[in-house]
Formats: C-alpha cells, sequence, structure tokens
C-alpha cells in the first residue's frame, strides 16, 4: 500500500478539552472525493502511541488510490472497545501538499459503531443537507435529537416562569483544566480571609481607615480597590451610577416628563444652590437632570434585618462642566414625615447626607446582584443557549457563528450560581435583600423582560440617556455594539445569501424561534415572537444576545472588586436602620454600620465574581468556521475590534476617570464569571 502509485494525505485530528474527551476506542476514517469516491477505510493509529488524548493533536499519514481527487468528505467510525471509549472530537484536518486543507470543525461527541459522514467545513442549512443528502441529514436529526436529551432543561429554581436552564451539565460545556484550577486557587482565598479576620478584627471597625488594614501584609489576598478613592465625595456617588457595576438604571427626567410625583423635591432650593443658574424646568428642559427610582423593592422585607427594604429614588444633575453630581435622595417610596427627602449640603448636614447616600448604595448593590447581573445576562443567556442547543445543529452555519460567545455560560451557571444562589451563599450572606426575596424579584423582573429592550439604542433612547455627559459605559458600548451587529448581520447575509425566504426555510431556525418564544415558558421581546422571517430579526436577536453575553455582562461584573471591594463606596447590608428623619449621626454611628464579617465577604465575592480566566472577545477558544466567504467577517470584526481597543486607549488617556472595563482587551468572549 505504499509507493509512488497512491495519493498521499495527512490527517490531523485533535480532541477536545471537554470532560471525557479523550478515548481509547479504535478510529476509523474514510475519504470521500469531489466526484464521490470513497476511499477504503484506514485506522488511525500510531505504533507505542496513546492517540486521542485530552486536548492533543495527532498525525496520521493515509495513502488513497491515486486517481482519488479533493476531499469533500471523511467518515469516521469508533468501535466501544475498551475503558472510556467516548470521544469528543474537535477537529479534523485533510491536508494534500499540492491541494489546499480541508477542514472539519465537528466539535461533538462521536457516537459508538456509526459512521458519521462530514462535508468540508461542517456548515451546511438544514434544508440544503435534506434535499441533496438524505442519509446525512438522518444522522443531523439523530444528533439534535440526542442533544435534547442531553440539553433537558427546566425553569431556575424549578419556579414555574423563570428562564430556563439545563437540568445536568452536559460534559462538553465543562470548563477546561486550567480554568477549574484558577477557580479552586480562588476559593483558597476565602480560607486566608477567614485567617485574616481573626488575625485583625475581633468585633468592629474604629473608623473608615481602619477598613484598609485589610488590604496590607504578606497574607493578605486583596489589593486596595480603586472604587476606594474619593468614595464620599458626591462626584463619586454619581459616577458609580455612570460606571458602577449597575450602570443601566439610570434615566433622563427629560424623557420621563419630569419626576415620579411621589418624589417632590424642593426644586426652588436645589436650582438656588446646584443649577448654575436655571431653574429646575431649565435644567430638565435642557436634558441636564436624570434619576434613579428602585421601585421595584418596594414592600419587600430585608431579610438581614426583618425591616422594609429601602426602595428609593435619587435625583442628579449634570453640571455644564459636564460633571454628574446627586441633589436629593428619598429612600422609601411614599413620601412622608418619616420619610424625607436628602439633600447635599449646604441644604442638609454631610453626615446625614453621607448616611442617605449609603442606604441608596444598599439598594443599587442588592438589585445589581439578582436583576442586572444575574438575571439580566447570566440567565437570560443561559434560557436562550439551553433551547439553541435544542434545535440548532453542530452543522449549522449559525451553531459556528454563536457557539464562541456561549462558552462556558452553562457551566458558570451550573456550578458558579450556588456562589450567589446557595443557603449559604451571598444572597442571604452578604446582601441585605435575601435569597427568597432575590427569588422573587428576578421572578417579577423576567415576567416584564423584553430582549428587544436590550437593544443597545433602544435601551439608551427608552431610559433617555443619550445627553448624559461621561457616561463612560455609552460611550464604550456604542462601538462596541456596532462592531459586534456589522460581524453578525454581514455573517448571516452570506449564510443566507442575504434572502429572508432562505432564512424561512430554515427549518432549525425556525424550531429554535418557537421554543425561545414559548407562550408559556418562554422568552419574551424576540424579534419575529416565534418565527424568524426576516434576516434583520435574526440579526438583531443574535447581535443582541452576543452583546449582553460580552459587554452587558463585563459591565455588571468585572469591577466588582473594585466598586465592592471597599463596602463604603457601595455597601450590601448595613447594620442599624435607614434614617427617618434628619437628626445627626456621629462619624462613629456610621463607621459602625459596617460588620466586620459582612466586609471580609464582600471583599471576597467581589475578587471571586471579578476574576477573570477566559479569552477576550474575538480571540476565540475554539474556531468553528473554517468557510472563506464567512470566515473574512470574522476577520473585518477582529480589524474592527482592533480599532474600538485603540479608540478605547486614547478615551481612556484623556478622561480623568478611566473606564477600562469595556476595552476589546478586557470583555471576553463569553460572560466567564
Ligand atoms: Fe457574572
Amino acid at each position: 500500500m505504499f509507493g509512488g502509485g497512491h495519493k498521499k494525505f495527512r490527517v490531523k485530528v485533535t480532541t477536545g478539552k471537554a470532560k471525557g474527551a479523550g478515548t481509547n476506542a479504535t478510529i476509523n476514517i474514510k475519504l470521500i472525493d469531489h466526484e464521490g469516491s470513497v476511499s477504503e477505510s484506514h485506522v488511525l493509529d500510531k505504533w507505542l502511541h496513546n492517540d486521542f488524548e485530552y486536548g492533543k493533536i495527532d498525525s496520521y499519514t493515509i495513502y488513497v488510490e491515486k486517481n482519488f481527487g479533493q476531499c469533500e468528505h471523511i467518515i469516521l467510525h469508533r468501535d466501544e472497545v475498551g475503558l472510556n471509549d467516548s470521544w469528543y472530537v474537535e477537529h479534523v484536518t485533510v491536508e494534500h501538499e499540492t491541494e489546499a486543507d480541508a477542514h472539519f470543525p465537528l466539535s461533538r461527541w462521536l457516537p459508538a459503531n456509526t459512521e458519521m459522514q462530514f462535508k468540508k467545513f461542517d456548515s451546511q442549512l438544514p434544508q440544503v443537507v435534506k434535499k441533496e443528502h438524505p442519509e446525512v441529514y438522518q444522522q443531523r436529526q439523530n444528533e439534535l435529537d440526542q442533544k435534547k436529551k442531553d440539553f433537558a432543561y427546566a425553569p431556575i429554581a424549578n419556579k414555574e416562569g423563570m428562564p430556563r436552564t439545563v437540568t445536568s451539565l452536559p460534559p462538553e460545556e465543562t470548563f477546561h483544566r486550567n480554568y477549574i484550577f484558577d477557580l479552586l486557587e480562588t476559593k483558597f482565598t476565602g480560607v486566608i480571609s477567614q485567617y485574616l479576620k481573626k488575625m485583625r478584627y475581633e468585633d468592629e471597625f474604629a473608623s473608615f481607615d481602619d477598613m484598609y488594614k485589610v488590604y496590607y501584609g504578606p497574607l493578605s489576598p486583596f489589593t486596595v480597590p480603586a472604587g476606594h478613592s474619593g468614595w464620599r465625595t458626591d462626584e463619586k456617588f454619581a459616577r458609580l451610577r455612570l460606571t458602577g457595576p449597575n450602570c443601566t438604571v439610570i434615566r433622563g427626567v427629560k424623557k420621563d416628563g419630569g419626576l415620579p410625583t411621589n418624589f417632590p423635591v424642593d426644586k426652588d432650593n436645589l436650582a438656588k444652590h446646584f443649577m448654575e443658574g436655571q431653574s429646575f424646568q431649565q435644567a430638565q428642559d435642557a436634558d441636564r437632570l436624570f434619576y434613579i427610582d428602585f421601585k421595584d423593592l418596594d414592600g419587600y422585607i430585608a431579610k438581614s434585618s426583618g425591616k422594609p427594604m429601602v426602595a428609593p429614588l435619587a435625583l442628579f444633575y449634570a453640571r455644564m462642566d459636564g460633571t454628574l453630581i446627586p441633589l436629593a435622595i428619598q429612600l422609601f417610596q411614599k413620601n412622608a414625615d418619616n420619610n424625607p427627602i436628602f439633600y447635599p449640603p449646604p441644604i442638609d448636614d454631610e453626615k446625614v447626607w453621607c448616611h442617605a447616600k449609603f442606604w441608596f448604595g444598599v439598594a443599587d448593590s442588592n438589585y445589581h446582584e439578582p436583576v442586572t447581573h444575574l438575571l439580566q445576562t447570566h440567565l437570560v443567556a443561559g434560557d436562550f443557549i439551553t433551547c439553541f442547543h435544542h434545535m440548532i445543529s453542530p452543522s449549522h452555519p449559525v451553531y459556528k457563528l454563536m457557539l464562541p460567545h456561549f462558552i462556558y455560560l452553562l457551566n458558570i451557571n451550573t456550578d458558579g450560581m450556588p456562589v450567589l444562589t446557595a443557603e449559604d451563599g451571598a444572597f442571604n450572606k452578604i446582601l441585605t435583600f435575601g435569597l427568597d426575596n432575590c427569588y422573587d424579584l428576578m421572578y417579577k423582573k423576567y415576567q416584564t423582560f423584553k430582549l428587544s429592550d436590550a437593544y443597545l439604542s433602544t435601551d439608551l433612547s427608552n431610559r433617555g440617556v443619550e445627553n448624559l455627559p461621561n457616561y463612560h459605559y455609552m460611550e464604550d458600548v456604542k462601538p462596541m455594539f456596532k462592531a459586534i451587529e456589522d460581524y453578525i448581520t454581514a455573517s448571516l447575509k452570506t449564510i443566507y445569501g442575504g434572502k429572508d425566504q432562505v432564512l424561512k426555510d430554515d427549518f432549525e431556525m425556525q424550531n429554535f424561534a418557537k421554543l425561545l418564544c414559548d407562550k408559556t415558558e418562554g422568552m419574551r421581546g424576540v424579534w419575529g415572537d416565534g418565527a424568524f422571517t426576516k434576516l434583520d430579526d435574526l440579526s438583531k436577536t443574535l447581535s443582541t444576545m452576543v452583546f449582553i453575553l460580552s459587554n452587558v455582562h463585563a459591565a455588571a461584573n468585572f469591577n466588582q472588586y473594585d466598586e465592592y471591594g471597599y463596602p463604603p463606596n457601595l455597601p450590601f447590608r448595613l447594620d442599624g436602620a435607614p434614617p427617618t428623619d434628619k437628626s445627626p449621626v456621629t462619624e462613629d454611628y456610621l463607621v459602625k454600620l459596617f460588620d466586620v464579617n459582612v466586609t471580609l465577604a464582600t471583599m471576597d465575592l467581589g475578587r471571586t465574581l471579578s476574576m477573570q480566566g477566559t479569552n477576550k472577545i474575538g480571540n476565540y477558544e475554539t474556531h468553528y468556521e473554517y468557510k472563506p466567504d464567512v470566515l473574512k467577517h470574522y476577520l473585518s470584526f477582529i480589524e474592527a475590534l482592533k480599532k474600538v481597543g485603540a479608540d478605547n486607549d486614547e478615551k481612556n488617556a484623556k478622561r480623568s476617570n478611566p473606564y477600562p472595563w469595556l476595552s476589546p482587551k478586557v470583555v471576553p468572549n463569553s460572560i466567564s464569571i
């Protein structure tokens, strides 16, 4: 079989990094050329070599008949012999010295004792395969049937009406080994912080400066969080609403036609002290007034205190120099004598105002974790990805497009969520709100969640924040969203030949739309509402999902240590009760609001959640798409991201308060803790 009368190919096989990916089974391959000639079967085996191990690339030389043309398909087969026979094959490349490499990005489990045929690039619409290769289509259908079992789902916490997620994690969704190691290391620091606590703090802090002791010393796992700087100033308090972890709840007063009527601020007094010569109405008409209303927190009893949860409102003013400052805080919804509106000095005393700001921060953080962070990124995306795996074949071109942005999400939601949602997790032990309230609020918010509201321009216009100055979140997500949407739109145009009808005929995509938007358990506000009849609808849906998985989550997540790590900056919980009048408070009283255990646990949580361990956007962990006409859009995406990154560096160099969190150098492809 060796010699000049035969054609020589090199076959390179990459075994994936899924849990249990490597195999001891015998693997056979046949090649099929462009005219349909099938080669004889070749065993892929090297003498004295352990083939197909986790994450390894193995190369084999095979000889086929000399008249064999260009390799267009491969047929893979594995037996069931030996322990650990299951095999997750990531990629096969068939190389010939004078021909272009034939790529087979497979990324799937190969079933036993079944010949599996794959076309070059493994990227075809289902209607095409069904028509042209009915036998291969049957194989595709069988795979999808299996995936429906592997990705069986239920609503989160088995609570009907919550987003859906997998009931058990399929092994291909698990973290790579290095990443697990990082996670273990992080858990270890939890032990250190307990040790530190015993060493340094028996019961309480003596001053706000006293808290800094925890960052210093050879054993400390903590650095000084950036958010400590200027924490007591009004400028920093307002800046948290623009660039803190919960920076997407601020709204324009002008857009909403004035402040809510239950927030009757002293307009004349505010104008006199703060509005640079304008009346309140003039400032509102000039779009300089913004507000936040945590009315969603109204009516709950905080678990940690057994007292009503703060549900505050706050008013902000954008000064002529572009600096945002807070002007008023009311801690509960119903204005009353025992629920006054607090103002900054010189109207109210600084410590009284500081006390009100602390309690506003408690609402901000307790809303941020369950809603802005967990629900609106992790869980919404988890629902989407679970449905996607049910209906979209690994051989679908849109699967190839989206998978790099789905990486690890289901793993994080399954294994990482208990950090927040276990009985002894952060929702119960750190937040004042408590686990049951968090679930209840998430449920309510999901009932009114609409994916279309997360589309960037819709979100900004719905909130009326286009004129909000120094809103670095907005400035930075705009070019990122454009890069993502351009990439998705161009790719879909190529995949569907620019024709809505081809999309309508894509029954896998239509099945996905139906499941995603199911009337009893599905997501609301998805473009097309259960049927993708326009490419534009699919493009908006996928772009928004990639945006949520990358940027929206990055904004809500990665600065958590910096902003929460010094709790006076943004507290999760305070001892004592929200003020009901403007009686003076002492500095010592304010310090004693911060419990030592909660403070250290907060630092730990912030550090764990802010950790970064995966590739940045555009730098894919696994490449799924090799078709040149789609690949060129990916290359344009990379170029666009480079430009966004360079522009971002330039912006940050000029900013008095740099905001690095939405640079393509920081934002991952997908959530990642
Ligand atoms: Fe997260």
